[in-house]
């Protein structure tokens, strides 16, 4: 997989890839980075790329043509026009579907603004996709374009020592991870829950299970109504609903939550 990213500041770039899984990665020929600095293609004599909004109003804004010209140099690199992201908090937001989708392509170019944006004209002739990596304002595109492509190059086949572990995690399947533990039993006076030192892989993996599924109940509930529920799920979300066990603690708002959720997979 290829990534290009056009960008005012390509050492952040170059500087935050080349660092651990991802760097790897490209050592292994698995990835690639092309960074494009969009001051390179200025079309003024001192180097700037910004200019005034028409219309008034505060900032500056990134103009058109440094950036197409950046872009043709991309496109005069790739050999065709290539699918390009900008990055804006107007975008779609990006998930981890997303990232397997965006995964399968060969050559993906991502587009970082700066300042009050960019002239929309160019936007409307290059831009592919728009995307947000969530509902704040950063300065630039840089982290949300490295946020992508980190998603992205771990869906890439190879990229990961252990392929599985792309697909069991949080995420897949809709379900928050569960929790993990290592040495010592013991620490700070608190033990690694027995059933992990059982050597009974049946019940591990059903604990486990039911701790994810706690736990997307806790912190994103939101994403249960999207998960496949078997039916010994079940019987453990009927038990949170009705008495929450030891060491459980569910609210009644949950086990509310939880009573409509059932309740629908029953009619299902
Ligand atoms: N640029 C500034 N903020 C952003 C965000 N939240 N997502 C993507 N690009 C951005």
């Amino acid at each position: 997989m290829n990534f290009y990213v056009m960008t005012l500041f390509p050492e952040m770039i170059e500087s935050g890839m080349h660092t651990s899984i991802t760097g790897r990665a490209m050592a292994k020929g698995l990835l690639s980075l092309t960074t494009v600095n969009i001051r390179d293609f200025s079309t003024r004599g001192d180097g700037r790329i910004d200019d005034y909004p028409y219309g008034g109003g505060a900032g500056m804004v990134m103009q058109a043509e440094p950036v197409y010209r950046a872009y043709e140099h991309v496109v005069n690199c790739i050999g065709h026009r290539p699918r390009l992201v900008y990055l804006t908090p107007q975008g779609s937001v990006f998930h981890q579907q997303m990232a397997k989708e965006f995964a399968r392509e060969e050559d993906l170019v991502f587009l970082c603004g700066h300042y009050e944006g960019i002239d929309e004209r160019v936007l409307d002739e290059i831009a592919t996709d728009y995307v947000s990596i969530g509902d704040y304002v950063l300065t630039g595109g840089e982290l949300p374009s490295m946020v992508m492509m980190d998603a992205i190059a771990r869906m890439v086949p190879g990229v990961l020592s252990n392929q599985e572990s792309g697909e069991t995690e949080t995420f897949s399947g809709n379900l928050l991870e569960y929790p993990q533990y290592s040495r010592p039993e013991l620490w700070h006076d608190s033990a690694v829950p027995p059933v992990l030192l059982s050597g009974h892989h049946g019940n591990v993996d059903r604990w486990r299970r039911d701790q994810a599924l706690y736990r997307t109940l806790k912190n994103r509930p939101d994403l249960l109504p999207g998960v496949e529920l078997d039916k010994k799920d079940r019987k453990f979300l009927r038990e949170l609903a009705d008495t929450a066990p030891e060491p459980y603690s569910v609210v009644e708002e949950e086990k509310e939550f939880l009573r409509k959720l059932l309740a629908k997979h029953d009619k299902a």
